[in-house]
């Protein structure tokens, strides 16, 4: 069978920034939000670009968990300026935010809601993407994925595209240095969520499965260190190329359960969302790797666990061990393990529970996960997160 593997070109390590001296181009549309700009990161792209006598603009309207109306307002200020670069500086939200303005800005026919994998778009015929990541966690820079939120719903949907990778991601540590301890660690429980997830989707291959053992031996290594010292830069570094190289994976094979209960969990109690995938990933495995009829499952969590030093005979105990160990870093790096720690009231939770199993059910990651689930199997995962139960059937 033919598969397809998409990567945008990748420059990584300190000065990798300077990557900019080399594209060619006029006009470049910096996509941003307030926070990342008030850090004077967006003024170090573009004092590049203007010294080359390009023309920039710099726009800081992206939000977290953007809607569809942000992007038509990035897409709006994009035609108005009519650039042939955007650049997107920030993290997971930004850099959503510019591809899908991307997609309007070069086809303003296109619904972001019908957005298909199949459909042929015609990008780049006005404007090439480059993405600078300030988090590391979502890999967006590497994905042909976009996450938004529908403004009436508040629902958030993945679309795919081939067409929607980058053409450059540039990985440098310094746009990465000031991010504050919790969204180190909440990011960087994203990367590890799409490292274990790309690679027990039903869409996994060998280059998504080599990407994920790498990524996942990585974070387990270098994400506690950065939170260390948040102002190492080798750490940060390492974590940047982690959550690139689990974006490439996921983004090539998708993202599973863990995905469709942490997009609902944002869309409901708005929670940020790589908490909220990683507070879910071990109760994830719990579900999928039980019994004998799921053998086959247990086993490729065994492959990873190998990777973190974690061995053993029985396929489905080895994958238990391998959620325990991803609580025990939790508890180190401090991400919630249960909506109790997250701090969400039982009658908030209560009050969203149905919307979260809804949404979840019509979330696209669930038709990749490898064991089969039901809306009743849903809320009762959900029951047992909210004071962090190990799963048991
Ligand atoms: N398209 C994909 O492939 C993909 C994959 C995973 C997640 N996502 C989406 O990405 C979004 C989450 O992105 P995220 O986790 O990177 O967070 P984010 O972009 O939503 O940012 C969270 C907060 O961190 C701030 N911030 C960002 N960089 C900073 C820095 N260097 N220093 C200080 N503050 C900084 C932002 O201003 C914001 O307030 C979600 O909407 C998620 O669904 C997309
Ligand atoms: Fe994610």
């Amino acid at each position: 069978m033919v598969w397809w593997f998409y990567v945008p070109n990748i420059v990584f390590g300190e000065d990798a920034l300077d990557e900019l001296e080399q594209i060619k181009g006029k006009k470049a549309f910096i996509v941003t939000d307030k926070v990342v700009n008030s850090l004077g990161l967006t003024e170090r792209v573009c004092s590049i670009l203007t010294n080359r006598q390009w023309e920039a603009a710099i726009w800081d309207g992206a939000v977290p968990d953007p809607k569809v109306s942000t992007v038509k307002a990035a897409a709006e200020a994009i035609k108005h300026f009519g650039a042939d670069w955007i650049i997107a500086v920030g993290g997971g939200s930004v850099i959503d935010t510019a591809k899908a303005a991307w997609v309007l800005y070069e086809r303003p026919d296109i619904e972001l809601h019908a957005l298909t994998p199949f459909d042929e778009l015609g990008l780049r015929a006005k404007a090439k993407l480059a993405c600078i990541p300030t988090t590391a966690g979502t890999g967006s820079e590497a994905t042909k994925a976009i996450v938004i939120r529908d403004d009436e719903t508040g629902r958030k949907f993945a679309t795919i595209n081939p067409e929607l990778t980058p053409d450059l991601a540039i990985l440098d540590p310094e746009f990465v240095v000031g991010l504050p301890k919790e969204l180190t660690a909440y990011t960087g429980m994203d990367a590890l969520t799409h490292a274990v997830e790309g690679y027990i989707s039903i869409w996994k291959n060998d280059f998504s499965d080599g990407s994920s053992l790498q990524a996942l031996k990585m974070v387990f290594e270098w994400l506690p260190k950065s939170l260390d010292d948040l102002s190492d830069l080798e750490s940060r570094e390492k974590m940047l190329v982690a959550a690139c190289l689990a974006g490439m994976s996921f983004g090539n094979s998708q993202a599973a359960l863990a995905h469709s209960l942490g997009h609902s969990m944002g869309s409901v109690l708005r929670t940020h969302h790589g908490m909220s995938v990683g507070m879910a990933l071990p109760f994830t495995i719990e579900f999928n790797c039980r019994g004998k009829e799921n053998e086959e499952i247990a086993k490729q969590y065994t492959e990873l666990a190998r990777m973190i030093g974690i061995a053993g005979k029985k396929p489905e105990t080895v994958s238990l061990k391998f959620a325990t160990a991803i609580r025990e870093l939790m508890t180190k790096i401090g991400n919630p393990q249960s909506f109790k720690e997250a701090g969400i009231k039982k009658k908030d939770f209560n009050a969203g529970l149905e919307n979260m199993v809804e949404f979840a059910m019509m979330d696209t990651s669930l038709t990749m996960n490898p064991r089969n689930i039901d809306s009743d199997e849903i809320r009762k995962i959900y029951k047992y997160m909210y004071d962090g139960t190990v799963i048991d059937f």
